[in-house]
């Protein structure tokens, strides 16, 4: 059964846990979507994990159309959120509705995310006046990384904890159907999940968020870059991965693979008239 804004808001209010994870391709989205995760988000995190990017910030919108064609295509139940990039909704309303379209259209997403709060309440009306969910994400927000300094934790003092409270009400406010907090601390993201109607969706905000999103390279850890405190590692397929590379070139090499059964056979009368 596909996912929709309303099974998820019903889960918030059955008190039923949201899932999320990131993918970038249609196996991977398949594997995921098999496993029973509600939604999936086509991160710009790709920028990183599939692009070899140091941070998000030249992640393009014909790279974001890209990859949530091919997860679209393996998510046959999952809500497919797609990202919206660095720049791409930065310039004004309509630039933000176009750019929200092409996820729609032509990468065949069920809604879009952006980052931001009060500053992008406007974006987030005009894309939803479009007809397209809106995901909205507040708290550290990795396309901020040069204002803010880092990928820091926010929302620690009084001023900064009201900041991310008065943003959750700006994107509720402006029909935001669910919210990603990252990287505020567990108690701040509990009184804002309580606070709004719209689910909360947790990355390092603690486990009172409505759901839980994570990278899906982070949690089988096959990234080898920073990982974050949040990050849990949930299998060892970075590893399971390279000693199955390394089997296969043990195996070529010594003259064990291909064997018999995984070749294709002709009759020796047939070979008998070829010249060579
Ligand atoms: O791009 C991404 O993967 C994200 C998650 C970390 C929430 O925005």
């Amino acid at each position: 059964m596909k996912n929709t804004v309303l099974t998820l808001q019903k889960q918030k209010e059955e008190g039923n846990k949201i899932t999320m994870l990131t993918a970038y391709d249609y196996s991977v989205a398949g594997l995921i979507d098999a496993a029973g995760i509600e939604t999936i988000l086509v991160g710009d995190s790709l920028g990183m994990t599939m692009l070899g990017y140091d941070d998000t910030l030249p992640v393009t919108m014909d790279d974001m159309v890209h990859h949530t064609r091919a997860v679209a295509k393996g998510a046959p139940n999952a809500f497919v959120v797609a990202d919206m990039p660095f720049m791409s909704y930065h310039t004004g309303t309509r630039d933000a509705v176009i750019n929200a379209g092409r996820l729609i259209k032509e990468g065949g997403a069920n809604a879009v995310k952006l980052e931001g709060g009060v500053d992008f309440a406007d974006e987030i009306r005009a894309i939803v006046k479009a007809s397209i969910p809106v995901c909205a994400h507040i708290g550290m927000t990795p396309q901020s990384v040069n204002t803010m300094g880092g990928f820091k934790v926010q929302g620690k003092n009084v001023d900064a904890a009201q900041k991310v409270v008065d943003d959750a009400k700006a994107v509720q406010e402006a029909g935001a159907f669910m919210v990603v907090l990252e990287c505020v601390p567990a108690k701040l993201a509990e009184l804002i999940t309580a606070t709004l109607h719209i689910p909360t969706i947790g990355i390092g905000a603690g486990a009172g968020c409505d759901g839980q999103v994570l990278v899906y390279q982070d949690m089988l850890n096959m990234f080898q870059g920073h990982q974050a405190k949040f990050v849990k590692h949930f299998g060892e397929i970075g590893q399971a991965m390279q000693d199955a590379f390394k089997a296969y070139s043990e195996e070529v090499k010594s003259g064990v693979f291909p064997a018999p059964e995984h070749t294709y056979k002709i009759d020796d009368e047939v070979l008998s008239q070829i010249k060579a």
